[in-house]
């Protein structure tokens, strides 16, 4: 085997690797950028240190490891490798989700394999938990934190009481989030594992750009403490589930109130969870460590490992091979969260009550911690299930009002719902 992409995580697969743990493996070939300042001697003395990735293209490797990350030349090489007959195993959610179907039906085309465990959810085993330790129920939703390093910020929040700005800088400190986390924090880093997610569980193309996705960046300690008196924490929710009647699927990534008893209310810190919703089997939940270069290296050296054992599924079903896009509806059903900042005067809970009584809209409850200063004084109304559409409409028109000292803040609440029928109720 080569290795393309002697960083974090290819340096952590060589060192298994190396190790002998697995006589199957063996490690030929290393190919980096400047690759003299990679050399590294645990790695052994056979090992051939190249700056060109033609080269391990011409080598005999059997299976080329693409590690560089990105999309570009990563998908080229990944391509290249495949045209040339080796297999390939890869950690690259950006290449997969925009591409998987493509280079999977090319590795099929050429008899070779083309496994990605590692580009969701590090080294939890969800993608092959989905495709066989699953494979016997219908599955309606998958749900999930995939980000480490927003987790790491909410929880932290919560635990610390940090501000958001804080919480960061300190992930930041630790190398649990990366010098520009914008991928991170908006979302589009979950967005990309959800797309891969739904289309291995669910069986859907989605493309990447049509799942909506929302910053956690709004989010305040005000917001941590509110949750807490709901029995709620925040989450950044990666979640797809399919509409009734084939009518597509409902993706998102977005913050969102989650039970603090729930699966996904347990997450602490950099640790991934992905919990699938099955029509006969009720939830499973997959967890572990989402990130780090061991962890997601041993994804990737089980990868090999089923290469190497000859047990790696056919390339066909890891991804809809064709078939159009799924229509993902923006729209969702669920109690919502809405946190209002206000300069305080009489009337603004019925002003407000109001404009989502006229949007058909039932609120649940008001709550209102003291000792805030009145011209900056935060409350929170919780909405009985509606649709996300009428509180966005009932948001805007509540915007005309002047006592607004900043935009509220409105999250779904992925909550247990005990009166909710049939008793099969969300995270
Ligand atoms: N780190 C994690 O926790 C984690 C978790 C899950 C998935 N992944 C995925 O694993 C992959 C690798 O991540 P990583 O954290 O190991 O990244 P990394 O530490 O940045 O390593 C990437 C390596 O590839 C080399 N490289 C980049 N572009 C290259 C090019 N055009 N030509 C030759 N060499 C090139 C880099 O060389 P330089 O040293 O010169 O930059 C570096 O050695 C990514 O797809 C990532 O999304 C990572």
């Amino acid at each position: 085997m080569g290795i393309a992409g002697f960083g974090t995580v290819g340096r952590a697969v060589a060192r298994i690797v190396a190790g002998g743990v697995h006589p199957g493996l063996r490690l030929t070939h290393v190919c980096n950028r400047d690759v003299a300042r990679k050399r590294v001697d645990w790695a052994g003395p056979d090992v051939v240190w190249t700056d060109s990735f033609q080269a391990l293209v011409d080598s005999p490797v059997d299976v080329i490891v693409e590690l560089i990350g990105g999309h570009d030349p990563a998908r080229a090489w990944i391509e290249q490798a495949l045209a040339a007959g080796k297999s390939v195993v890869t950690a690259n959610k950006q290449v997969i989700a925009h591409g998987g179907p493509a280079l999977l039906r090319e590795a099929e085309r050429r008899g070779r394999h083309l496994l990605f465990e590692a580009a969701v959810a590090g080294g939890v085993p969800i993608l092959r938990g989905l495709r066989e330790g699953v494979a016997g129920d219908r599955l309606r939703r998958i749900q999930g934190i995939l980000n480490g390093t927003c987790n790491y910020v909410l929880t932290r929040m919560e635990s610390a009481g940090l501000t958001f700005a804080d919480a960061l800088a300190e992930a930041q400190r630790l190398g649990y989030a990366e010098a520009d986390p914008t991928d991170d924090v908006d979302g589009h880093d979950a967005g990309a594992k959800l797309a891969i997610l739904a289309g291995v569980g669910l069986g859907r193309v989605v493309r990447v750009d049509d799942i909506p996705v929302e910053p956690i960046t709004a989010v305040a300690a005000v917001d941590i403490g509110y949750a807490r008196r709901l029995g709620c924490v925040i989450r950044q929710v990666a979640r797809a589930e399919l509409l009734p009647g084939g009518r597509g699927l409902h993706a998102a990534v977005r913050p969102a109130l989650v039970s603090e008893a729930s699966t996904l209310g347990r997450v602490e810190g950099s640790r991934n969870v992905v919990v699938v919703d099955g029509e006969f089997g009720g939830e499973t939940a997959f967890s572990g460590f989402g990130a780090g270069g061991a962890p997601t290296a041993v994804a990737v050296v089980s990868d090999l490992i089923a290469i190497a054992r000859g047990n790696a599924a056919p390339p066909d079903g890891w991804l809809p091979a064709s078939g159009e896009p799924s229509p993902v509806a923006r729209e969702f059903e669920a109690p919502h969260y809405v946190r209002f900042m206000i300069d305080d005067r009489p009337g603004i809970v019925a002003s407000l009550a109001r404009v989502f009584s006229h949007h058909g809209i039932n609120l649940d409850a008001v709550l209102q911690e003291p000792g805030w200063p009145k011209a900056e004084l935060p409350f929170v109304m919780t909405l009985e299930p509606c649709s996300s559409a009428a509180v966005a409409a009932a948001l805007a028109d509540a915007a005309r009002f002047d006592f607004h000292v900043r935009a509220p803040l409105w999250l779904p609440m992925f909550v247990d719902r005990p009166d909710a029928a049939g008793g099969s109720s969300p995270e």
